[in-house]
């Protein structure tokens, strides 16, 4: 087995491992080690089935349930019957009209999975079937450097207090059936984390936003908490934190929901684009 770092804010790929196959305690415990040092690992050239990769995912922990799982949903009714309940189809072909997964082929705005439950997951694992010629990109920001980097007069104004992370909407930001439409954001559904948080196995503080929409600071008015977000996301979204990846047929990538972001660019329609994903329980954010 080989980690080559990509030379980019974070990522590594991995070289000379067939996920389909068991792997060893010394190779579990250097994909670990590598995985909390670049935040995002690559395999590409895999072909696993929901089984397998169910099977892969725990390489990295405890197996988790979906979004909808995590909020109590139960399986989507449009996810094919005969996958299980902890694997999600990701995509945007249609049977008989009705879509077979889940996001389309719309942007998926910057987010960190899960983050409106109050366990998070720790890393989702993500394999590609079927992409499109062009776009469908997934990129990775390192909630680590932006923290890092952030300057003290912005810090201080997310130091003591937490955000309340929505349930409402998607990552397409497309709004859950099961909700009602947010019209006042102080309102919006969800636990509150803090926006700082330390990471448990590195014991490294980062950064940790969730998602944009109808995210709110308790204690402040509407007008207070929209600029201070605004402030923040504007800070935290630079390319120089940013590192981008381009699908190919049988990737899997890896990434640590604690301490990273993720946003996926939008693709034409009348392409097809078929993944799996993977989530892996995760912590209360201390
Ligand atoms: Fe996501």
């Amino acid at each position: 087995m080989e980690i080559i770092p990509k030379k980019a804010a974070l990522g590594a790929e991995v070289f000379g491992i067939d996920a389909t196959k068991p792997i060893s305690v010394a190779n579990k415990q250097a994909l670990m080690d590598a995985w909390h040092e670049h935040l995002v690992l690559l395999f590409r050239g895999q072909d696993l089935d929901a089984q397998q990769q169910i099977d892969f995912a725990q390489t990295f922990g405890e197996l988790g349930m979906p979004a909808q799982g995590l909020l109590g949903l139960g399986k989507k009714p449009s996810q094919p019957k005969e996958l299980p309940e902890t694997i999600s189809c990701i995509s945007n072909i249609k049977h008989n009209g009705k879509a077979i997964g889940n996001l389309g082929n719309l942007e998926a705005m910057w987010h960190t999975d899960s983050s409106f439950v109050d366990r998070p997951p720790s890393a989702s694992i993500l394999h590609s079937k079927e992409i499109p010629p062009q776009g469908g990109n997934t990129s990775f920001l390192n909630m680590y450097t932006a923290l890092d980097e952030m300057p003290g007069f912005l810090r201080q104004k997310i130091e003591i207090v937490k955000c309340r992370h929505s349930q409402v909407h998607s990552s397409n930001g497309v709004k859950r059936p099961e909700f009602a439409e947010v019209t006042d954001i102080s309102q919006a559904p969800g636990p509150e984390h803090p926006f700082i948080r330390t990471h448990p196995e590195s014991k490294r503080q980062c950064l940790f936003l969730g998602r944009r929409l109808n995210s709110f600071i308790p204690g402040m008015t509407s007008a207070e908490s929209e600029e201070i977000l605004d402030e923040i996301w504007a800070y935290t979204i630079q390319d120089k934190f940013v590192w981008s990846h381009e699908w190919e047929v049988g990737d899997i990538l890896v990434w640590d929901n604690r301490c990273t972001m993720h946003h996926r660019s939008a693709f034409d329609d009348n392409h097809r684009r078929l993944m799996f994903k993977v989530q892996i329980m995760g912590e209360v954010p201390v």
